[in-house]
């Protein structure tokens, strides 16, 4: 018998996938295998019982990589699976900022009375004129499976679309799509676009990339996405560069005390991968992988 626990609620149609040799604990120190999504890891210990930990999600931020090194813990993740709940978050996030649809919807939810509604729509109408995202230019910095995604949506939606991926060859560039402009360096899509969507993990490379160095090579009114993680953007200089007006609107789905009711802050409560479908194909695959492990010592992250 495998023991296994879940420090999240983890969908049921993952673990169902659990055959009849695997029985939940409710008791971490004594499980084989562990299930997580977004519980922070870092300051837990781990028993000797303890064989692999499944992330449901991408980001393995919260899982203490080093140790389970050194304690022989194979760590799996979910690529790809809750890409496509990101992806069209991403979509909603650009037109949020594009038209100021939560304004308008609290704005027509004080209405009163028939005349108050009438005159309510008249004014709003002033109010909250936007402005729209076809033929503006979008600027993808990492193309891997929710990059490529948002990207070809964008596309679709008659965006014109740059991408910039340090890690694939311009041919792997041209598989994944032929309708984005590949360019070389971040800053060619700094220069370049109108909306600018991060999709890389934080590294130390990338942490803060979005600065007041960054935000100053930028178009005066551009919006910036953070559906990635909260690091990769500087708080200081977005804030900054919002009050100045370089930066029209911050959309993030990784919100903090600073930023949660920041003027011009469009904060999401981390809901990218909040979806039925989402949820359901992390847990499946994360399940899948540590039956593989554990049967068959197989490690594979998809
Ligand atoms: C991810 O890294 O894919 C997300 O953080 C998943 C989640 O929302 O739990």
């Amino acid at each position: 018998m495998t023991k296994y626990n879940c420090l999240n609620p983890i969908a049921p149609v993952g673990l169902n996938i659990f055959n009849d040799n695997y029985v939940k604990t409710d008791v971490f120190e004594e499980a084989e295998a562990v299930l997580v999504r977004s519980a922070a890891m870092h300051e837990m210990e781990f028993s000797s019982n303890l064989k692999a930990i499944a992330r449901a999600g991408a980001g393995v931020n919260n899982i203490p990589l080093d140790k389970c090194a050194e304690q022989g813990i194979v760590v799996f993740n979910t690529p790809g699976a809750n890409a496509n709940g990101v992806k069209e978050l991403v979509v909603a996030g650009m037109l949020l900022a594009a038209r100021d649809i939560s304004g308008g919807i609290n704005w027509i939810q004080t209405v009163k009375d028939d005349e108050n509604v009438a005159k309510l729509v008249e004014k709003g109408k002033a109010k909250f004129s936007g402005t729209e995202i076809q033929g503006k230019k979008l600027g993808v910095i990492g193309l891997g499976a929710i990059g490529v995604l948002v990207a070809n949506a964008a596309n679709r939606l008659g965006m014109e679309v740059f991408g910039c991926d340090p890690f694939i060859s311009v041919e792997h560039a041209w598989n994944l799509s032929r309708d984005i402009k590949y360019v070389k360096t971040r800053e060619e899509i700094f220069k370049e676009c109108d909306y600018i969507t991060v999709h890389v993990p934080l590294l130390d490379d990338t942490k803060k990339m979005i600065n007041k160095d960054t935000l100053a090579m930028m178009k005066d009114g551009v919006v910036i996405l953070n559906f990635a993680r909260d690091l990769l953007v500087d708080d200081d200089a977005i804030e900054e560069a919002l009050k100045s007006g370089k930066v029209k609107k911050y959309v993030t789905d990784f919100p903090n005390a600073k930023t949660a009711g920041m003027e011009g802050v469009i904060a999401i409560p981390h809901l990218g991968a909040s979806t039925e479908e989402s949820e359901d194909n992390c847990a499946v695959m994360a399940v899948k992988q540590l039956r593989d492990y554990i049967e068959n010592g197989n490690i594979v992250n998809s």
